[in-house]
Order: structure tokens, then C-alpha cells, then sequence
């Protein structure tokens, strides 16, 4: 940030642009690949689509009216007889109501893919209910839009810095917010639409007054996306003011040196940097700004590259710690889930703007496979999650946090942010799959039994596939047209990764690891494209240890299953001895330590105490 004051950028874009450097802003939409709308996309029948269940389950489950308990409590209303929930959402804890915004993301995904009405019922009748709320603000005193299960006051110590309770108020307020868009965007929900607006005009006034001095030092409080959501919502509706309103959310301290290109995020509390960061490449989506672009791919080379353990989350006790340290924090604590996913919403966003460049998916689907998708309990009706996943050696899933009970979420005692955000991971699963560029070029960034229903062209996409336990995809069309088809090849396949089309034998087409290949056709309705990708053992070295690896064998991280043995320190493992249990599937068995170890992937290893970094021998 330059000197200027926060006071003058809170007036007006020109003067934001100023600051940011930059002398023309042009908003601009324009990223060169769009995903489809979620109603045009569903998942089949697979091992994803069962954590999808298991999510829906739990969102039809719930009961609203006591998800609205501290909503009502707070703005002077009835709470209708409901009971108060537990832990993250109890009527005492600082940042209640934190959870309810993701549920309508949650419920709003729902609809939009499996047109469910009873969860668009619930959506919409959470936002009547949280517009009752708001519109009882004066009789208790609260500023006109204001809306939170706590009090307004807690907005004035956040300001003064006298909060001392562990609140994050902004927090809070940007999930609500980003819920009410998303009711907003998929349903349709005008009143959805109402509040969202009456909430970002209190946000502009009660910022809009404060010094950039008082800003920054309030910025020092996580406060979520809340320039994320000010950015999206100039994308829906055009009016600069909120862009303005979103600049004044850029945390200089820690924006500042990511532009321009160091890693000091060491120290740093993980997630709340990754849900800055998908504001930042909002922001740039929306203002052009190339110094946005610059820290939002700055930020996510340093904690892809330098900060991520092999299946893709980050962080240890919640926190960065110094560039490459991995090996050196393989404890309890690691991989929140939170961080990954922000950092997959930030992975498709960049990839958006530069899709020839495969590495981003080779990242999301490392990520989604290793880390969100075991993050669920197979087991658990409600599709209950586990805040960190541990690294330590002898792990084991369900690990939250000490004052969380350091188990798997439960339906009203839990509510941590990984359980809110989870409802939103496993409720959009598909929305990074395909994805085009017009009517002329079809993306397959993921390979996930699925269905895209691509309206623009009347065309359908099937892809039939058991990846990773089996390496071939099928894509079939139905309907016909001219497009190009572009498949990921990953990075972790081989150079003997093949593309038939239509049982002619193997296509002169390139399918070169860490590369898109592309089939230009006039497309006819039953043509089939199988994708062959070979997977091999291989090792995942830790970034400060060469001599400390995890193994995956193509895109799937395997761990061994130890039981409820107890292991003292990683074990060293005999990688020549690793070897498939059959010709399909992910079973392995190995020698470790001198005794026979089983492995399988480590999405799967629940209930048992597991291994997934070795020492090599
Ligand atoms: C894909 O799977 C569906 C069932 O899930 C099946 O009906 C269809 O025939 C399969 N298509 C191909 C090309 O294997
Ligand atoms: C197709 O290509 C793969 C990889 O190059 C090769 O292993 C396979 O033998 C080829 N099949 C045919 C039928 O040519």
C-alpha cells in the first residue's frame, strides 16, 4: 500500500486503482475458460457421489429452526421453541452463527444439481426468517442491515481493538453473506438478494467511516472472504461501490510482500490467508488489476510448492510454518480442512484464466482425491468430517480440534468451520470437472463418474470410469457438433497414456503427461473417447528430507493400516518390496520395518491407525 489514505480509497475506484497502482481499470469478466452451471453437471453412481449422499442426508436432516436459534435470540425474536445448538454454535461461543451461511451454500447446491425442493424450501425459508431478523434491527438497537447471532457491539471492539473474547466477527458475517449469494444465484431468492444487499450496505458504512490505519489494525481479526464476497457481488450487480468496499478488506501486511513474489507466511494462521486469497483473484477478475493476479499466483506457488504435505492440505496446528518444512511436521495437527477447501477455490479460479497450464488440476485433484474426499467417515450417515488429518506416523482420521472433542463432527454438538465447509465440498463435487471455452472447446479436467448436460450445444457427456483403482476413462457424446475436446493428461501418468477413439486403435492424438491433449471433431451422438492413463508406484519425497516420502501409485496416496498398533517414528519402508494385491484396485502389500504392511488409499483408511510418510531405505 502507498500512503494514501484508507479514507480517499474508500471514496471512490479511481482512487483504489491509485493505490493499487494501477491508472485503468477495466472490469473484466473475461476469463478464458467458464465452467458450466451447476444444474448441467451431476455426479454417477461412484464413491463420490455416496459422500454427496451422505452430505445431502444430513442437510435435509437438520433442523432450521435451530440452526436460527441465536439469529432470532440476538435480533429480539422468538426462537419458536427451538433448542439452542452445541459447540461452535452454542449460545455463548464467540462466533456462532458462523456454520448457517454454508448450509445455505450447502442447500443451494443441492438444488441447483439434484433439483431437490425440499432443500431450496429450506433455503429459502432460512433467508425469510434471517430478513424477519434484520428487519427487527432497531428495536434492539443494531444498525439498519446489520445481521449475526452476536451483538453489533462486537463489531465496535473489533474496531477499537478491545475484543479480547476470540471472536472474529467478520468471519461470522462473510460466511451469512456468501450463503445468502449463493440462495441468491442458484434459487433464484430475491429476499435472499435483499438481505445480502442490506447486509453489504451497513459492511460500506460502518468501513467506509474508519481511517486506513483503523482498517489495517482490524484486518490483524480474521475476518473470512469479506473482500470475496464484496467482489462477487459487484460481479453480480456492476456497482463500483462494492468493489470499493472490497479493496478496503486487502490486508496490506500480508498482500504486500506476496506481490511481489516472498513467502512470508511462515507464522501465519493458514485459513485465514487461503479465504483472503480467493477474494484477491475475485478482486482481480473483477477490477483486471494485474497486482491481484500477481498475489494470488505468488501466494498459490508458495503454498503449493513450498508449504503442502503430499496430500495436498497444509498447515500444522493451523499455521504456515517456514517454506518446505514438511518432514519436520508430520504430527496430529496437520492439513486443516478449511485451507483446502479455499486453496481449490482459488486452484480453478487462476486455471480459469490459463487453462492450457495442467498443473493447477494436477493440484485440485490431488487435493479433492487425498485430502477432502477421506475427510468424510464412510460410515457416518450425516457424511460427519474430521477437522485436521493427521500426518504423524501410526495416524489416525478424526482428529479435531481439543475443544471440539477430537473426534468426527456430530449432527448439533460441532459446527467447526471444516464441518460447514465440508457441507459445501461434498455438495459440489462436480463443479470442476468440465468446463468450456464458448461453444468450441470442452474441457475434462477430472476423471469422476459423471454427466454434463451442455445446454449451449445440446450435447450430453458421459464419462463412465473407476479411476483411480482402474486407469481408463470412457467420455461418450450424445448429440452431435463441432468442438474440441481437451483431456487432462496428468502429470502422474506415464508416456505410454493413450486415447482411442471409437475402438480405432490408438489415436494419433498427443496425450503427454503434465499436458492438455486435444481431439478436434465434428462430434456425432455415440462416439466414444477412452482415455488410458497408466499409474506406477511412486514416491512423494517430503520437501526438507529427500530420504522422507509418501507413496501414491497414479493420483492416490497410500497409507498402510497398522490397527491400533502405535508407531514410535516413520517407519522405514523397502519401496522395491511394494506390491499390488491383484490386477485392479488399490490394495498393496510391502515390508516395513522388517514386518508385512497392507496399504490401500488413503481416502479410505477410517478407524484405524495409519501410516502414510516413510523413511526410504
Ligand atoms: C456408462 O455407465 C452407465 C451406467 O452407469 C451405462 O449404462 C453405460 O452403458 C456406460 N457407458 C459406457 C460407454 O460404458
Ligand atoms: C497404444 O499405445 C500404447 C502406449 O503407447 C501401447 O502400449 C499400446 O500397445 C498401443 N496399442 C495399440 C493397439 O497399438
Amino acid at each position: 500500500m502507498s500512503n494514501g489514505s484508507f479514507m480517499s480509497l474508500a471514496r471512490g475506484l479511481a482512487l483504489a486503482a491509485g493505490l493499487l497502482g494501477i491508472s485503468n481499470i477495466q472490469p473484466t469478466s473475461a476469463q478464458a475458460a467458464s465452467s458450466f452451471d451447476l444444474s448441467e453437471v451431476r455426479l454417477t453412481e461412484s464413491r463420490w457421489m455416496d459422500n454427496q449422499d451422505r452430505t445431502t442426508a444430513y442437510l435435509l436432516f437438520i433442523d432450521p429452526d435451530r440452526l436460527l436459534y441465536n439469529f432470532r435470540a440476538n435480533h429480539g425474536l422468538d426462537t419458536q421453541g427451538a433448542q439452542p445448538n452445541g459447540g461452535w454454535d452454542a449460545p455463548d461461543f464467540p462466533f456462532r452463527t458462523h456454520a448457517q451461511g454454508h448450509f445455505l451454500t450447502a442447500w443451494a447446491h443441492c438444488y441447483a444439481v439434484l433439483k431437490n425442493d425440499e432443500c431450496a424450501d429450506r433455503a429459502t425459508y432460512f433467508a425469510a426468517e434471517l430478513a424477519k431478523c434484520q428487519a427487527n434491527n432497531e428495536a434492539v438497537g443494531f444498525s439498519a442491515g446489520y445481521l449475526s447471532g452476536f451483538p453489533e457491539s462486537e463489531i465496535q471492539k473489533v474496531e477499537d481493538r478491545t475484543l479480547n473474547n476470540g471472536n472474529v466477527p467478520y468471519y461470522a458475517i462473510h460466511k451469512t453473506m456468501a450463503g445468502l449469494l449463493d440462495v441468491w444465484r442458484h434459487i433464484g431468492d430475491e429476499t435472499a438478494r435483499d438481505v445480502l444487499l442490506e447486509m453489504a450496505t451497513w459492511v460500506d458504512t460502518r468501513t467506509g467511516r474508519l481511517s486506513e490505519a483503523q482498517m489495517q489494525e482490524m484486518l490483524q481479526t480474521e475476518y473470512g472472504g469479506m473482500n470475496d464476497i464484496l467482489a462477487q457481488i459487484y460481479q453480480e450487480t456492476d456497482d463500483e461501490r462494492w468493489l470499493t468496499a472490497a479493496a478496503r478488506f486487502d490486508h496490506a501486511r500480508v498482500l504486500d510482500p506476496l506481490a511481489e513474489g516472498r513467502d512470508e507466511l511462515n507464522g501465519l494462521h493458514a485459513n485465514t490467508q487461503a479465504q483472503k486469497l480467493v477474494g484477491v483473484i475475485h478482486q482481480y477478475q473483477a477490477s483486471g488489476s494485474q497486482r491481484y493476479l500477481d498475489i494470488a499466483q505468488n501466494a498459490w506457488d508458495a503454498i503449493v510448492d513450498a508449504h503442502s504435505y503430499a496430500i495436498g492440505g497444509n498447515s500444522q496446528a493451523e499455521h504456515f510454518h517456514e517454506p518446505n518444512a514438511i518432514a519436520e511436521y508430520l504430527d496430529e495437527d496437520t492439513c486443516e480442512t478449511c485451507n483446502t477447501y479455499n486453496m481449490l477455490k482459488l486452484t480453478r479460479e487462476l486455471w480459469a484464466n490459463d487453462p492450457s497450464t495442467a498443473r493447477y488440476f494436477d493440484y485440485y485433484e490431488r487435493a479433492l482425491l487425498n485430502h477432502l474426499l477421506g475427510v468424510q467417515h464412510p460410515g457416518s450417515e450425516h457424511g460427519h468430517i474430521t477437522y485436521f488429518t493427521s500426518l504423524n506416523p501410526g495416524g489416525h482420521r478424526g482428529v479435531g480440534p481439543a475443544w471440539g472433542g477430537g473426534t468426527y463432527s456430530t449432527d448439533y454438538d460441532s459446527f467447526w468451520c471444516c464441518q460447514a465447509t465440508s457441507l459445501e465440498t461434498n455438495t459440489k463435487l462436480m463443479d470442476s470437472i468440465y468446463w468450456h471455452e464458448g461453444d468450441e472447446v470442452l474441457y475434462v479436467n477430472l476423471y469422476i463418474p459423471s454427466q454434463l448436460t451442455w445446454t449451449a450445444k445440446d450435447v450430453t457427456i458421459t464419462q463412465n470410469t473407476s479411476m483411480p483403482e482402474t486407469d481408463t476413462a470412457i467420455i461418450s457424446v450424445e448429440g452431435s457438433g463441432a468442438f474440441t475436446l481437451r483431456l487432462r493428461i496428468p502429470e502422474w501418468t506415464t508416456t505410454d497414456a493413450s486415447i482411442v477413439i471409437n475402438d480405432e486403435g490408438n489415436s494419433s492424438v498427443t496425450a503427454e503427461p503434465g499436458t492438455y491433449a486435444s481431439i478436434e471433431r465434428e462430434w456425432q451422438s455415440g462416439d466414444k473417447v477412452t482415455v488410458t492413463l497408466p499409474m506406477t508406484l511412486r514416491t512423494i519425497p517430503a520437501n526438507d528430507d529427500p530420504n522422507v516420502a509418501a507413496l501414491a501409485y497414479g493420483p492416490a496416496v497410500l497409507s498402510a493400516n497398522y490397527g491400533d498398533g502405535s508407531l514410535a517414528g516413520l517407519p522405514q519402508i523397502d519401496v522395491d518390496s511394494v506390491s499390488r494385491v491383484g490386477d485392479s484396485g488399490l490394495d498393496f502389500e510391502a515390508t516395513a520395518d522388517g514386518q508385512s504392511v497392507q496399504l490401500e488409499a488413503f481416502y479410505n483408511s477410517h478407524d484405524y491407525n495409519y501410516n502414510v510418510y516413510w523413511r526410504l531405505s
